[in-house]
């Protein structure tokens, strides 16, 4: 027999729930946590256990139900009683004024329709009914009229309240909004997903979906969802507010998260203006949206405007550019990189995604290849999402030509004719060449010369290109033998650039030694990586010197990266580069071993969002000289985050992490309390 809870326990456990409830609205829905993590899980562990040993203290509204129960769910059919409608579109401004104008004739007037805009949050359509407060039951949209019941499912996602807050609460309600998953929740599951050699979702709306589709609760507990509410209808006798806009505030009283890019604009032109704004903000944004919703506000309006077959006459989505289309892979390329890594690049049939036409999407690599299952003259999904580089994402194989081809992996270099190598356990595929290989060579180059190593204004691509294929310039110490007579004869190339061009390549004679040693291309030695060994060894002898043991005694320097210091320094040619390199009068320029501690050393920072008094650069070197580590994305081991105007998700996984934040303001502040050099 189970014991019978006493007084004390059942005071424990209301006591318990209350908290949990509150330190999780202020989490999930405030972004603006009260506690420690640490702290919660206690209470959450103490009121798991008095719930375990007293099971009648199990309430539905518990929020022990968060992480879900592993019995398997069967999604029952359930009917809506008010069916779930779908929204017209609108593919262009035209489109929408057409919308105002059928709105006003409707409701016979002249004046400025006053409207809600909101996000079009790309996910799935929830409804939550809600009896005298507490969450009995949730559903799909299914085909509007019925759906399926996903209960236990979304009692598991953080931001839906299991129990409304406040007292004006009414007794029979139901909320709808989005259930969606966030981008940087997506491209972590993906990450996850692709590492276990899983199937990767093709975008944030079906990771979504997916999620929701669980039979085990306890899967969808570890998806990183939240809900949004946009609509309300009340199913008894409570009085509704007069427009869409209070009733979702009321909604927000209630412990939902409401969309805070939620504006109200009067007439058709604002309409307009709030979907361009909209539209400039949506790579900020830390979820997808696929447009913008515009409501009649008031509510008596959108009575007499009524319902046409499945969508109302008061709402109309206006589309932004779609970020996903099919198009077919022509060819595939491969393409050789700086440190020789092969990248299989698809040719595709142009195509309109994103806001852009794109003819080129990266493939990765073979495990890629092969984990999509792409054939040359396979139709597949490309996605463009941001100024993310267009992927691929998804082949149909149903659609696949019979002449359609397997891609495999040259044999030797499409450049130099190299061998190609892959290394047993990697995924990258090499050209063997090394500086034999023009490609390769010419890389370097443009490392070299690039705004973040040398900086040599004037040496681009086309010029890079010129130099190494008339074999003007074979390594980077070729460039200062460069003679203005040598540029002159060469096509376009006047007299007054080929002077600029050898002014800038003499100007970049006495770099820094850090600058200098980024500027060589080492595999996996970047910027800030750069900087550590330069100031630690203080010499580019004693870094080419020193064995991979003494290389690791640099702050982030791991046996892979000695690895590749101490294979750089071994290959003759490159010593041999660098004695050219002096001969030519490169001067680079020792360091000052900073051995010391720094009031940041062993910091990780994150910039994010624009700066009012300094570029992101500039941030990045105070922060760097600082001792700090920047990194370019947030994890739990970020030790703090600056976030700028129109800081995006980044602010937001920081802010989920519970990562330090400093605005801009508190940021400046902060500087002026340390010495910079
Ligand atoms: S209102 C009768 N508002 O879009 C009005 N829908 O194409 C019905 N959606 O199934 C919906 N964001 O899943 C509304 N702010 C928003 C929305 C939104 C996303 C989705 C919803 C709906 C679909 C209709």
């Amino acid at each position: 027999m189970t014991d019978q809870p006493d007084k004390d326990a059942s005071q424990r456990a209301e006591e318990l729930r209350q908290q949990l409830t509150e330190h999780n609205y202020q989490y999930y829905v405030l972004d603006n946590p009260a506690i420690p993590d640490a702290e919660y899980d206690r209470l959450f562990r103490e009121l798991q256990s008095l719930e375990h040993r007293y099971p009648s203290l199990r309430t539905a509204d518990s929020p022990t139900h968060r992480v879900g129960s592993s019995v398997e769910t069967s999604f029952e059919s359930v009917t809506h009683r008010i069916p779930m409608l779908s929204l017209d579109n609108a593919f262009s401004d035209d489109e929408l004024k057409e919308f105002d104008r059928r709105v006003r004739d409707r409701l016979k007037t002249d004046d400025d329709i006053e409207y809600v805009g909101e996000p079009k949050l790309d996910g799935l359509a929830v409804s939550l009914h809600y009896e005298n407060g507490v969450l009995t039951r949730a559903a799909t949209r299914g085909d509007g009229y019925t759906g399926e019941d996903i209960t236990e499912n979304i009692r598991t996602i953080p931001s839906v309240p299991l129990k409304l807050r406040g007292d004006s609460i009414p007794a029979l309600v139901e909320v709808r909004g989005e259930v969606y998953m966030p981008k940087a929740g997506f491209e972590e599951l993906n990450r996850v997903l692709g590492q276990k050699g899983e199937k990767t979702f093709v975008n944030p709306r079906n990771a979504a979906a997916g999620s929701l589709r669980q039979k085990k609760p306890t899967v969808t507990a570890r998806r990183p969802l939240e809900v949004c509410a946009y609509s309300v209808a009340l199913e008894d006798e409570s009085e509704m507010p007069s427009t869409h806009w209070d009733s979702l505030q009321w909604v927000k009283t209630w412990g939902f998260r409401t969309n805070p890019e939620m504006r109200l604009v009067i007439g058709v032109d604002e309409c307009l203006e709030a979907y361009r704004s909209l539209l400039d903000k949506r790579n900020e944004l830390a979820y997808e949206i696929d447009g913008i919703v515009f409501k009649v506000n008031s509510l008596a309006l959108q009575q007499k405007l009524g319902f046409v077959s499945r969508a109302p006459r008061w709402a109309i989505a206006q589309k932004f550019p779609a970020q996903e289309e099919l198009t077919v892979i022509e060819d595939v390329e491969f393409q050789v990189g700086r440190t020789g890594a092969i990248t299989p690049v698809a040719r595709l049939k142009p195509v309109f995604v994103g806001g852009v036409t794109v003819s080129n999407a990266t493939l990765h690599n073979m495990d890629e290849i092969r984990r999509l299952d792409a054939h040359i003259g396979d139709t597949v999904f490309v996605r463009r999402a941001g100024d993310v580089i267009p992927q691929v994402v998804k082949v149909l194989p149903e659609r696949r030509p019979e002449n359609a081809s397997v891609v495999s992996l040259p044999p030797t270099c499409p450049v130099c004719g190299s061998d190609i190598v892959q290394i047993e356990g990697e995924v990258v595929a090499r050209c063997s060449g090394g500086l034999f290989c023009p490609a390769q060579r010419k890389e370097a180059i443009r490392h070299y010369a690039s705004r973040k190593a040398l900086d040599i204004e004037g040496l681009g691509d086309k010029w890079i290109d010129i130099l190494v294929d008339r074999e003007l310039v074979n390594t980077v110490a070729d460039l200062y033998l460069l003679k203005k007579s040598d540029l002159t004869g060469l096509e376009r190339m006047g007299d007054k650039s080929a002077n600029n061009l050898i002014n800038a390549i003499d100007q970049s004679r006495k770099p820094v030694l850090w600058k200098f040693l980024y500027a060589l291309g080492i595999r996996e030695v970047g910027e800030a990586t750069a900087k550590a060994i330069a100031s630690h060894f203080g010499t580019l002898e004693a870094i080419s010197r020193a064995d991979e043991e003494s290389l690791q005694a640099v702050p982030d320097v791991g046996p892979v990266v000695a690895g590749h210091i101490r294979s750089f320094f071994d290959q003759k040619h490159n010593i041999d580069t660098l004695d050219a390199l002096r001969k030519a009068g490169v001067q680079w320029q020792e360091e000052e071993i900073t051995a010391g501690e720094k009031p940041l050393s062993g910091e990780t920072w994150v910039l994010t969002g624009t700066l009012s008094t300094m570029t992101r650069d500039e941030a990045k070197a105070c922060l760097e000289s600082l001792g700090a580590k920047v990194a370019g994305s947030v994890s739990a081991k970020t030790s703090c985050v600056v976030a700028g105007e129109a800081a995006g998700s980044k602010l937001a996984k920081a802010e989920k992490l519970g990562v330090q934040v400093l605005d801009d303001s508190a940021f400046i502040d902060f500087l002026s309390r340390h010495d910079l050099p």
